[in-house]
């Protein structure tokens, strides 16, 4: 999966593989334009994979021999290790990796290569690289999605009597536990593992066989196609399977789904490393620190993951405008697909791992975070107080609305206002409204699933950890 450096090559216009119909030469600028040979030589093997999975299909129609296929075969197998010692030689005329690894074969074994692309374009053979290539993107994107999951749900077993602020619109809310914090992610990480894995489903089909865009005209056997290339079905129809990129722009629209999650999680870790909250400390290893001010430790791996995001969308978007406008089958502008794709798979390729390790070696400020709770995120439990004694809720929130008014005009907390005081407003006010000042009873009062409690966290921690098992 790894890009492969880009070979050198000193090029001059050289005869292309479909220049028969041409008396002019093309252009070195348009050369330059089209070729896509830099970046899709990341394809070489799929390339090849292809190559010689339909060798052996049309030599079970006749159209090569076995000594033919057997020679292909041994020439693809040469162009592979050429490619994977970085001794393949680029040369002019390689536009893209399908016609550069044809041309090479030819050198290589001569007249049999030839024949190789009867019944197959590069429109069917492209996406079917492209398939191919993504499934195995998938595999990787999943192994480190669950690793961020392991990190989260470790974290949530072992500190889950932590407890601090929840916020809603950035407003001290209620008090909630940093488990049920950290699991909020990871119920959103689960998501995008379930969604990786129903995209593959739709990206694991074949389209080798479709030829430009009619179909094959000598009864390849696509079955036994897919069954070498590792497909579950083939594309039920040519003019469809060279046009479609829904599997592109599903990984897109996945990636951009997916970013959003790490770069709140990352807007919400550099709010919470800053000195005005000062709830957790990135590690050393994803800090950076600043070149004018001493002082400074900067979360720089966080503002990464939250800006990667606008880079992701900016491929998804502009992937979607290419495609809006196209006639139906192949067309150049699909060529643009790919820098797209290895880009946003490069960049959570490196963004995922990072988000694992900050995750994993943050250190957290307990009494900081218990240290920011406040008798007045729990006026809403006050107003519970009266609900569990008869008051209708809507009533309990004006008394209790009162209440801190009154205790801001006497300036002291929720909790100081007396008892006399409290009966003013309410007489169902009592001793045991004690109760309701302590941060551990709130959370605990959460207890349906979903909520804050010990035991709703623990549900679904367990609930994550067998899923995990499951679907790993
Ligand atoms: N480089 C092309 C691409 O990436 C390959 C297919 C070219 N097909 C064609 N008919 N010109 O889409």
């Amino acid at each position: 999966m790894e890009a492969v450096t880009q070979q050198i090559v000193v090029k001059e216009s050289g005869a292309r593989m479909w220049g028969g119909r041409f008396d002019g030469k093309i252009s070195q600028l348009m050369e330059k334009f089209g070729d896509s040979i830099a970046f899709d030589q990341r394809l070489y093997s799929e390339d090849l994979e292809g190559s010689g999975a339909y060798a052996k299909s049309i030599t079970r129609i006749g159209l090569l021999t076995r000594k033919e296929c057997r020679n292909i075969l041994d020439g693809l197998d040469r162009i592979a290790e050429e490619w994977s010692n970085k001794t393949f030689v680029l040369k002019p005329g390689d536009e893209d990796i399908h016609t550069a690894n044809e041309r090479r074969l030819t050198e290589l074994i001569g007249p049999a290569a030839k024949k190789l692309h009867t019944g197959r374009s590069r429109n069917d053979q492209v996406a079917t690289d492209l398939r191919m290539w993504l499934k195995k993107a998938i595999i990787q994107n999943k192994a480190h999605l669950f690793e961020f999951l392991d990190v989260i749900v470790e974290r949530a077993e072992k500190e889950s009597d932590v407890l601090l602020p929840g916020y809603t619109h950035l407003q001290r809310a209620q008090p909630v536990r940093w488990s049920h914090w950290l699991l909020s992610y990871g119920w959103k990480i689960k998501r995008d593992i379930e969604r990786l894995s129903e995209l593959f489903v739709r990206a694991d089909q074949l389209p080798l066989g479709s030829g430009a865009l009619a179909g094959n005209p000598f009864a390849v056997d696509r079955d036994f196609l897919a069954k070498e290339l590792d497909f579950s079905s083939v594309s039920p129809n040519s003019m469809d399977a060279v046009n479609d990129r829904d599997f592109v722009l599903e990984y897109l629209s996945w990636a951009s789904i997916t970013a959003i999650h790490f770069s709140q999680l990352a807007e919400d870790l550099i709010l919470y490393s800053s000195e005005e909250f000062d709830f957790v400390e990135i590690s050393d290893a994803f800090s950076t620190g600043s070149s004018l001010m001493p002082q400074k430790k900067n979360p720089d791996s966080l503002e990464l993951i939250r800006s990667k995001t606008g880079r992701i969308f900016g491929h998804y978007a502009a992937l979607m405008t290419s495609m809006k406008g196209l006639p139906s089958t192949y067309n150049r502008d699909l060529q643009e697909d790919k820098e797209a794709l290895f880009d946003v798979y490069d960049t959570l390729t490196l963004s995922l791992p990072i988000a694992s390790g900050v995750l994993s070696s943050l250190k957290i400020h307990r009494t900081k975070m218990e240290g920011a709770l406040t008798e007045d995120m729990l006026s809403t439990d006050l107003a519970y107080y009266l609900v569990r004694k008869g008051v209708p809720f809507r009533k309990a929130h004006t008394i209790v609305g009162a209440c801190v008014l009154m205790a801001k005009t006497k300036r002291v907390s929720l909790s100081k206002l007396k008892l006399s005081d409290l009966k003013s407003l309410s007489p169902l006010f009592d001793h045991d409204v004690e109760s309701v000042w302590n941060y551990q009873n709130s959370v605990e009062q959460y207890s349906s699933t979903g909520g804050t409690s010990s035991k709703s966290v623990q549900t679904q921690i367990d609930q994550l950890n067998k899923w995990i098992i499951m679907h790993r």
